[in-house]
């Protein structure tokens, strides 16, 4: 069974999904499920730390593929994503071969050490050669390389093949469920985009924050889950959100109330705010201005009649 016919339907994915405790909204499982029903490589843009790389971790799960992953960072090279030449074991071989007294020539000794055998696989090449069920490849952050390194990539994300010079031509034999992430550090090119199914990923509203927290802190009371999200939603909307650089992710909630369980706190006050915002906030400029609006972020949600 190939990844296309994993699952019947976007219900089913969801539930499947929530199995292995991811919780999201139905745009983002449509285009998961579009991606694994038409084998396109999925790009998912969005904040720091509100699940993109978690999504393709579950999925591997659910799917019960190989997670492969290519973590990108500025400068990185093809042989780094692709393959790259055993050089030690090409030169033992080659001394190895010269005093056998074989009587192979040089050219033919040349030639051996560019087998296979002496080949490193790096993530992408790996992914075109998992056999099945076949491999979930991620390409995470890939925002952080450079326009190069993204024009390599066009081979492999349009026909799930890479050429080699050495060795000619290899493509999968099952297509790599792939997804791709990037926080929009720099716009990606062109290319890359059209070869790929998009969705953007915002902040979870709070019915999903509080899915993802009670599952992932179960000894957090119920009140002190339902006073996290509370909090942390109101961080992210207005008119709260403008007074900081950047708001927290589901990461954060999480960290969070592990922390405000570490310290046994049963309900949210100032002090306790005061006492962890640092789990919250990351810039100095953040934990100063949430000071004066805490009596605000604390007080209690009006009641809708
Ligand atoms: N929808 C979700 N369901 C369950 N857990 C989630 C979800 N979203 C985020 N999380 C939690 O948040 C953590 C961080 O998420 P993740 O690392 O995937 O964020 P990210 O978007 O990749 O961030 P970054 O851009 O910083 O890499 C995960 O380890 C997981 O605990
Ligand atoms: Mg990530």
């Amino acid at each position: 069974m190939t990844a296309k016919d994993t699952f019947k339907s976007i219900d089913e994915l969801a539930q499947a999904l929530q199995g292995v405790g991811y919780f999201a909204e139905r745009r983002l499982i449509t285009a998961v499920f579009l991606s694994l029903k038409l084998e396109r490589p999925l790009l998912l843009e969005g904040e720091p730390g509100v699940g993109k790389t978690e999504l393709a971790k579950a999925l591997a799960k659910v799917l019960g593929r190989p997670l492969i992953r290519l973590q990108c960072y500025d400068g990185m090279e093809q042989r780094e994503a692709l393959y790259e030449w055993n050089h030690a074991a090409q030169l033992l071989h080659m001394r190895a071969a010269s005093q056998s007294g074989t009587g192979a020539s040089p050219q033919e000794i040349e030639r051996e050490v560019y087998q296979k055998r002496f080949l490193v696989k790096r993530p992408l090449l790996e992914a075109l050669q998992t056999k099945a069920p076949g491999a979930l490849l991620l390409i995470d952050e890939v925002d952080r390389t450079d326009e190069p390194f993204e024009a390599f990539l066009l081979e492999y994300l349009g026909e799930y093949q890479v050429s080699i010079p050495e060795l000619g031509t290899i493509k999968a034999e099952v297509a790599p469920v792939t997804i791709l992430t990037s926080n929009r550090t720099r716009d990606l090119n062109d290319a890359v985009k059209r070869r790929c199914l998009y969705q953007w990923m915002d902040y979870p509203d709070r019915e999903r924050e509080l899915a993802v927290v009670r599952s992932q802190v179960p000894q957090a009371s119920a009140q002190l889950t339902e006073q996290v999200a509370e909090f942390v939603g109101r961080l992210r909307s207005q008119p709260f959100a403008s007074a900081f650089q950047r708001a927290p992710g589901i990461a954060e909630s999480v960290e969070w109330a592990k922390a405000l369980v570490a310290l046994n706190t049963l309900t949210l006050d100032p002090e306790v705010v005061q006492d962890t915002v640092g789990i919250l906030f990351k810039q100095r400029e953040d934990i100063a201005a949430i000071t004066p609006l805490l009596d605000d972020l604390l007080a209690p949600a009006p009641t809708v009649i």
